[in-house]
């Protein structure tokens, strides 16, 4: 089984971005020069991935116009002879083979996932949260395809985080995680603190055998009230075994506003165009 699709969840609320996320999805603030689910999308082509499904929901209408083809702005940008940017456009839209479904109802990233199998079929498939960020960049998704191709296992990936924040996320029982590639024996999602079973943090990148998808059916809702996919992967635990994949460099949850201003400045930084700029101004702010 080879992996050739990717599915980009970006349906939730956006609560706390509140009030911007009234008019416009989180997903399409910027990091850097591109918006935040623009990284998702060159990421999954960086691993060799064209066939890209977004689950969006309401009020996400704008992400489909974003990789859409705009004609409009296409002749406007000829008519100007502003050449550099009507390339950037055009490459824009033909970036991936983008379709989408949209989750109806806000039951949960377990029942994100699960309305994307129409499209997803009974294939495997990698998972982006695209709030999730790495310095390593598309190294991360890359290794776990790798570790998915050699064993025909799901691959989740994970990070060692402090004990006081282990409970914002699903954490995993490792069998011996002295590597970085490690057998799963368990996982909860926002355990108690005193719960944790290690101090390894679900990641949001996944790589699924497509069994993922009978595990959410079967899957009633969780903490906060929502179906999980931790859950559902639990269940998986019990039919196949999953690998964990641990990453070592900084990582950016861009999901808050205080998380998404660190991911702004660091992508900018290392921004090709940007990056030289926006550290002399840092400086001169600092001094
Ligand atoms: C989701 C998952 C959680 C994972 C996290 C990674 O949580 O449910 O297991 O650790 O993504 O960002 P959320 O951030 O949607 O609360």
């Amino acid at each position: 089984m080879k992996v050739e699709k990717a599915v980009i969840v970006a349906a939730g609320l956006g609560t706390r971005f509140l009030p911007v996320t009234k008019s416009v999805p989180k997903e399409l603030l910027p990091l850097g020069g591109k918006p935040v689910i623009h990284h998702a999308v060159e990421e999954a082509v960086a691993c060799g991935i064209r066939s890209i499904v977004i689950v969006t929901s309401r009020g996400k209408a704008a992400i489909e116009e974003y990789f859409d083809v705009d004609v409009g702005l296409e002749l406007a940008l000829e008519e100007k002879g502003k050449t550099a940017l009507l390339e950037e456009v055009r490459r824009l839209s033909c970036l991936a083979d983008i379709c989408y479904v949209h989750q109806q109802e806000q039951l949960g990233l377990g029942h994100a996932v699960l309305t994307a199998e129409i499209a997803v079929g009974q294939e495997p498939f990698a998972l982006i949260l695209p709030d999730d960020l790495f310095a390593q960049k598309e190294m991360v998704l890359k290794e776990m395809l790798e570790i998915f191709e050699e064993k025909q296992c799901s691959v989740i990936a994970s990070k060692r985080v402090g004990r006081d924040e282990l409970s914002r996320y699903g954490v995993i029982k490792p069998m011996d995680a002295s590597a970085n590639i490690y057998r799963v024996v368990d996982v909860v999602e926002k355990p108690a603190l005193d719960e944790a079973p290690s101090d390894l943090a679900i990641m949001g990148r996944y790589v699924f055998t497509p069994e993922i998808f009978e595990a959410l059916r079967g899957t009633s809702k969780g903490v906060g009230g929502e179906i999980q996919l931790t859950d559902a992967l639990k269940c998986l635990l019990g039919k196949q075994s999953v690998y964990g994949y641990e990453i070592t460099g900084d990582y950016y949850d861009a999901g808050t506003i205080p998380g998404w201003i660190r991911a702004m400045a660091a992508f900018t930084l290392k921004d090709p165009v940007l990056g030289d700029e926006f550290e002399k101004y840092l400086r001169q702010l600092l001094n």
